[in-house]
């Protein structure tokens, strides 16, 4: 897989696939994630990419010159199985949009900043619109961020213990079971005797009853999104 990210802020970018599981997946050569810096694509000498909104209001608008100039120059090089926008009027992202998107081959990731961009690129190079949730963020960056991290993982081989992510929560409509590691006692809290018992199907038992006592509780909605699903 391919993702390329267009943002003002590559710095803002730079840590986030320089560590841990993002930083391997890329070592193996299973992902290749490249940072695009906007003000490389201005066409002004001051190398700026936002403007004044027509009819006036607060805030700046990302200019459609520079973006276009950058996806084109992207467009040239390869097909993209989807171009996507950062924005907090998107689609919510969930468990199964990166699914979803961890089947493509290249992304294009577009980060909103300031007031937006200017609607044009939207109606003519967005194909998808993807929000993380209903608050507002400075930028899309971090937001880019979290999709490709939810996607990165998902792609064969990221993750050593190839069950791994199929037993995240979410991917089977359930939160994940607690977990516990060595003490099996520690300042008298005892780890649940089943866990140490050895019964590999008592504790897929124990693990699936918790899973959905604890989907019950703090999750609820993800029950019946379920039963609409089926
Ligand atoms: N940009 C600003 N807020 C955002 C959000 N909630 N999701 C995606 N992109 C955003």
């Amino acid at each position: 897989m391919r993702i390329d990210i267009i943002t003002c802020l590559p710095k803002l970018l730079e840590s986030p696939f320089s560590h841990s599981i993002l930083k391997r997946a890329q070592d193996k050569g299973l992902v290749e994630v490249h940072v695009h810096d906007l003000r490389q694509y201005s066409t002004n000498k001051h190398r700026t990419v936002d403007d004044y909104a027509y009819g006036g209001g607060a805030g700046m608008v990302l200019m459609i010159e520079p973006v276009s100039a950058c996806i084109d120059a992207l467009k040239q090089e390869r097909d993209y199985d989807e171009i996507i926008y950062m924005s907090p009027d998107g689609q919510l992202f969930t468990q199964n949009v990166a699914n979803e998107l961890s089947i493509k081959t290249n992304l294009m990731i577009l980060c909103g900043h300031y007031k937006g961009v200017d609607e044009r690129v939207r109606e003519h190079y967005i194909t998808r619109e993807i929000s993380i949730g209903d608050y507002v963020l400075s930028g899309g960056e971090l937001a880019a961020a979290v999709v490709s991290d939810a996607v990165i993982r998902l792609l064969p081989g990221v993750i050593s213990d190839e069950t791994s992510a199929l037993t995240d929560s979410f991917q089977d409509g359930l939160v994940a079971p607690p977990v516990y590691t060595r003490p099996a006692e520690f300042k008298g809290w005892k780890v649940p005797d089943v866990l140490l018992s050895g019964n590999e199907k008592k504790i897929e038992e124990w693990r699936f009853q918790e899973a959905v006592a604890r989907t019950k509780e703090r999750r609820p909605n993800l029950l019946n999104d379920s039963a609409e699903n089926s």
